[in-house]
């Protein structure tokens, strides 16, 4: 093996052509999916304050926001729908009429080619902003299952391509791929948040979904940041189920659960760059702390690099315009 002087690494990263040529991770546009928030009203379009460049949506104007994304060539959104009524058991989460299934038809009418995903979970939708019905003061696993099943069919039956489900209850792949199949729905995919973290980097999610829990936190459902084993644990139990996509969530601080993952399972694998993570680049890009373009650049990159081969992230848009601008 040749080393210095002989070998010099410096030589294949002298210009931006021979760096480019032995370039190991390259982002492209198609693996990104674009997080949408849908809210109640007409004309609605309002920026998330922990969340700058993230809006929130009324129906009618998604139309033009979705031709916009399909332009810039993001292959898919992530639908959440923050209703104006909540109950104690989500009720506005499987309604045919519901936030989420009219901005699945309205996005499915204006640009059919682009993939809506959506996002089953009850949190946005219960008083209580828990993920399933509380029983006895903590979350039931068994009932909730019922109401997930019912929420991903309303999704289904509505025109949504790919259904994501983000609660953290054991045994809902299984429930919601039974649900679908026996209402002839077995050809759409389940892309299932396999290794959902307890997190705070969801902090701005839950002021743009209004979702903060009102009592305790998620812990009893959602991993402990500490786990791996345990993610792959979760992952194998989710393929068994019958999801077709995996994903890790958050994505910065769990790399290492991406690479676990992509070098133990043979699926398509996602990560969620979510809503912390944006807002830690924006707050500093802002103050002119950071470079946006390139700190971004770099962080979807380190994602892809780690192993995903799907990107979540609020930066699609703006990565997009840069991509195809060179
Ligand atoms: C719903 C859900 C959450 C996120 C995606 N789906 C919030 C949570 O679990 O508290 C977070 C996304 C983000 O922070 O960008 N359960």
């Amino acid at each position: 093996m040749a080393t210095f002087p002989q070998l010099r690494l410096r030589r294949t990263r002298r210009t931006e052509t021979l760096r480019a040529l032995v370039r190991e991770t390259r982002v492209d546009i198609g693996d990104l999916v674009y997080p949408l928030f849908v809210v109640e009203g007409r004309g609605v379009k309002q920026e998330i304050a922990s969340m700058p460049g993230a809006f929130r949506f009324s129906v009618d104007l998604l139309p033009a926001e979705v031709e916009e994304i399909a332009k810039l060539g993001i292959p898919a959104v992530l639908l959440f729908g923050i209703p104006e009524n909540k109950d104690e058991v989500g009720s506005e989460a499987y309604q045919r009429q519901g936030i989420v299934q009219q901005a699945i038809r309205v996005i499915k009418r204006a640009v059919p080619e682009l993939l809506v995903v959506t996002d089953v979970c009850l949190c946005e939708y219960t008083s209580h902003g828990h993920c399933g019905i509380i029983v006895d003061g903590s979350v039931d696993n068994d009932q909730t299952l019922v109401l997930l099943a019912r929420t991903a069919m309303s999704h289904a039956e509505a025109g949504a391509d790919i259904i994501a489900p983000s609660d953290m209850m054991d045994g809902r792949v299984k429930a919601i791929r039974e649900k679908l199949d026996e209402e002839k729905f077995q050809h759409i995919p389940i892309l299932s948040y396999a290794a959902k973290y307890t997190s705070a980097f969801y902090g701005p999610f839950r002021e743009a979904a209004e979702s903060a829990p009102q009592f305790g936190d998620r812990r009893a459902y959602q991993m402990d940041p500490p786990n791996v084993r345990e993610a792959l644990r979760e992952v194998e139990q989710d393929i068994a189920e019958g999801a077709d996509i995996i994903m890790v969530k958050p994505a910065l601080a769990y790399l290492d659960v991406i690479r676990r993952v992509r070098d133990t399972f043979d699926y398509p694998l996602a990560a969620y760059n979510v809503s912390g993570e944006y807002a830690m680049v924006k707050a500093a890009a802002q103050r002119g702390w950071l470079d946006e373009r390139r700190t971004i650049e770099e962080i979807l990159t380190a994602i892809k690099r780690a192993g995903a081969d799907i990107i979540i992230t609020y930066h699609a848009k703006e990565f997009s315009r840069w991509l195809s601008r060179g």
